[in-house]
């Protein structure tokens, strides 16, 4: 059975600070800091709605961080100004070694899919403006169950849209919340660290590999699962 590979896409794929140059006109310099707590709420929002039961989709969760962003900041957006940085989010650019890193994992023979807490429709846009769509044999979104990362479910819906098993899928994430809950709940998982200061959550709980770019990863993939478990 051939490899699966789920990409997670914002902060993996898409880098999610790329909002910083539109945000510049509102907040000046601390633009990155802003897109930092934006960013931090944002996931926090989705993993509070998870727990909660109380479902709103990834783009409210997003649109509700703008909001404490600028509260935090003491930042006054018309909504004319607030709607500009949502369609700036919707257009974001992709990480450098991206394609080069989706082009060897093609090569290598393996499945390719994106997996994300965004909707499709957000997804799919994303994709398709980076012009890297054609890679992926289809988008998986949580939206279709309606629950958040990293609630186990939303891995076994994985498996199951994407036919493939645990112990033959890896998802591949920068972010250690979602590489420790695909490992718990029984997957594959590639932690990309591109910055050296980012630091690996310290449970139990380890990625499968770490790699600093997608550059050269799918190699380490298939070494790794020709080895013994
Ligand atoms: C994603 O699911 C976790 O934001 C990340 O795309």
């Amino acid at each position: 059975m051939a490899i699966t590979l789920a990409f997670d896409v914002y902060g993996t794929i898409i880098d999610t600070h790329g909002v910083t140059v539109a945000l510049e006109r509102h907040v000046g310099e601390r633009s990155g800091e802003f897109s930092r707590l934006w960013r931090e709420k944002q996931l926090e929002y989705s993993f509070r709605r998870g727990l909660m039961q109380n479902y709103r989709d990834f783009s409210i969760c997003t649109v509700h961080a703008l909001d404490f962003a600028c509260r935090y900041y003491h930042v006054s957006l018309s909504e004319q100004e607030k709607e500009e940085l949502m369609n700036a989010y919707r257009v974001l650019p992709p990480f450098q070694d991206v394609r080069v890193g989706l082009e060897e994992a093609k090569d290598a023979g393996f499945r390719l899919f994106a997996f994300s807490n965004g909707k499709a429709d957000a997804v799919e846009t994303l994709l398709v403006n980076s012009n890297i769509r054609s890679f992926f044999i289809d988008v998986v979104s949580v939206d279709e169950i309606q629950t958040f990362k990293p609630n186990p479910a939303v891995y076994r819906h994985f498996l199951k849209r994407s036919g493939s098993m645990g112990n033959r899928a890896w998802l591949i994430s920068s972010n250690p919340f979602d590489v420790i809950g695909a490992v718990s709940a029984g997957m594959r998982a590639v932690w990309v660290q591109r910055n050296s200061d980012a630091i690996f959550d310290p449970w139990e709980i380890e990625p499968t590999i770490a790699v600093k770019s997608l550059a050269g990863m799918a190699k380490r993939i298939k070494n790794k699962a020709t080895q013994p478990d």
